[in-house]
């Protein structure tokens, strides 16, 4: 068994590639993008976000020990859910609401410091997959296997308005263009641990690949790379 790390860019299908593979090779399957979003969700709950956008940085560092993430699978969809102190959010930090606000989030360091240590925890086993944007940088160097993911910000927007549609949400294309345009920014701009592909990631863009044609292409790796751990 081994470690993947499934990095890339916002909306470009990381968590469906890396819940498809966790599910065919019995694997433990991490969504730490989840994991941001749900200190997000705390945030604005607990009015710690105000109108502008601003953080009340000093509340919610206070607040952090009482942040509590975990995932538990649902035989139903056969994923796993998100939960916050308990509480099932998996539908709540979907919504553009979060989308918008996670970045800022993520980019505080004492945000990333408590989540990667839950991460390291939570994936210290081998059989894990991990998705995010600093697994293979920094979580989880060492993984025998790392995925770069990317396709273009308008076929990453038209995904993420067909998924929010289809959940009967509301939703504007152009706003979410914005939305995936700024995160990217952020993301890849931020001081601490920035959105790098690691020396050692494969590349993938998926912008005129089918769901199964990327889930081809990764089986075949994962395997390559579990012989030649063994
Ligand atoms: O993958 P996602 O869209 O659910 O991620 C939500 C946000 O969390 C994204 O804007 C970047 C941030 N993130 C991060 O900084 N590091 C990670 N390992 C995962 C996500």
């Amino acid at each position: 068994m081994i470690t993947i790390a499934i990095d890339g860019h916002s909306s470009c299908g990381k968590s469906t590639m890396a819940k498809n593979l966790a599910k065919e090779l019995g694997y433990v399957y991490i969504d730490t993008g989840a994991m941001y979003r749900s200190v997000t969700y705390y945030a604005m709950q607990n009015g710690m976000i105000d109108a502008e956008g601003n953080i009340d940085t000093d509340r919610l560092q206070a607040a952090m020990p009482d942040i509590h993430i975990s995932f538990k699978f649902n035989p139903e969809t056969g994923r796993p859910d998100t939960y916050l102190n308990g509480i099932r959010v998996e539908d709540k930090i979907r919504t553009l609401e979060v989308s918008n606000h996670v970045s800022p989030i993520a980019t505080l360091g004492f945000v990333r410091e408590a989540m990667v240590a839950q991460q390291r925890e939570m994936g210290k086993a081998k059989g894990v997959i991990l998705d995010g944007r600093d697994i293979g940088t920094v979580v989880f160097p060492d993984a025998e296997l790392k995925v770069f993911v990317t396709a273009s910000a308008e076929i990453r927007a038209q995904r993420r308005y067909d998924e929010l549609t289809a959940k009967g949400e509301t939703c504007n294309y152009d706003e979410i263009l914005k939305n995936v345009q700024e995160r990217d920014y952020i993301d890849s701009h931020r001081e601490i641990s920035p959105l790098t592909k690691a020396e050692d990631a494969i590349v993938l863009d998926n912008s005129n690949m089918t769901i199964a044609e990327q889930q081809e292409w990764l089986l075949k790796l994962t395997r390559e790379a579990v012989s030649a751990s063994e």
